[in-house]
């Protein structure tokens, strides 16, 4: 069966990494994990990786001049294991519009919001001041302005009387988990068609 290949970008905790490795587990998901790349020498999310014999590098953006050598440096990585899309999943560092432009239509970000509603950080703080009755989360496609990209999946939540960002950050999270698999599984869809020469008939490669 044809794959995506993916390489995920993490700096921390990596519990949507995790819901990622579980998902390819499974014989039928359309996409492997080629590599796991973290900012962060420290990022939890690498022992997940290596745990699943997953290859990980790390590129501590510490050691590198300035942004364009960082970039220069994940760039390479990432063709250098081939990857068709990279997921950001917790990944912490403001990527470049030169970045950015070179991975049109194939990096993507997950958010925890119903964007285009609380872009930017403390999301569920803001939601709570706010009184709203619900959140989500958003998997979005990455462009030059912040948590502005187009979204290809999103998940509702509740928020429940009592609610601390905590704890509702506890719930997104759960959904967040269920959404960046499935956003994978719809843009796998449209990317692995192939063409039969034979009829023209379009096909999905894992059909
Ligand atoms: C998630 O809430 C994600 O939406 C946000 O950063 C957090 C990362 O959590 N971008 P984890 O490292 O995947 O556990």
């Amino acid at each position: 069966m044809e794959r995506l290949n993916l390489a995920v970008l993490i700096s921390g905790r990596g519990s949507n990494l995790q819901a990622l490795i579980d998902s390819c587990a499974a014989a039928d998901f359309p996409a492997r994990i080629a590599v796991v790349i973290s900012n962060r020498p420290d990022a939890y999310g690498l022992v997940r990786a290596q745990a699943a014999g997953i290859t990980t590098v790390v590129i501590d953006h510490k050691t590198f001049a300035g942004r364009p050598e960082f970039e220069a440096a994940l760039q390479a990585e990432l063709v250098r294991h081939d990857a068709d899309l990279v997921c950001l999943a917790g990944f912490m560092r403001v990527l470049g519009a030169d970045f950015i432009n070179h991975w049109t239509d194939c990096l993507i970000n997950i958010h925890p919001s119903l964007l285009p509603d609380y872009k930017g950080l403390d999301t569920h703080a803001r939601v709570l001041a706010d009184g709203r009755a619900e959140t989500g989360c958003t998997v979005h496609y990455v462009t030059a302005e912040l948590d502005s990209g187009p979204a290809i999946t999103q998940r509702r939540v509740p928020v429940h009387p009592g609610d601390t960002a905590e704890s509702l950050a506890a719930r997104v999270l759960e959904a967040e988990h269920e959404a960046y698999p499935a956003a994978i599984v719809q843009i796998a869809r449209e990317r692995l068609k192939t063409v039969d020469p034979a009829t023209g008939i379009v096909k999905n490669k894992n059909s």
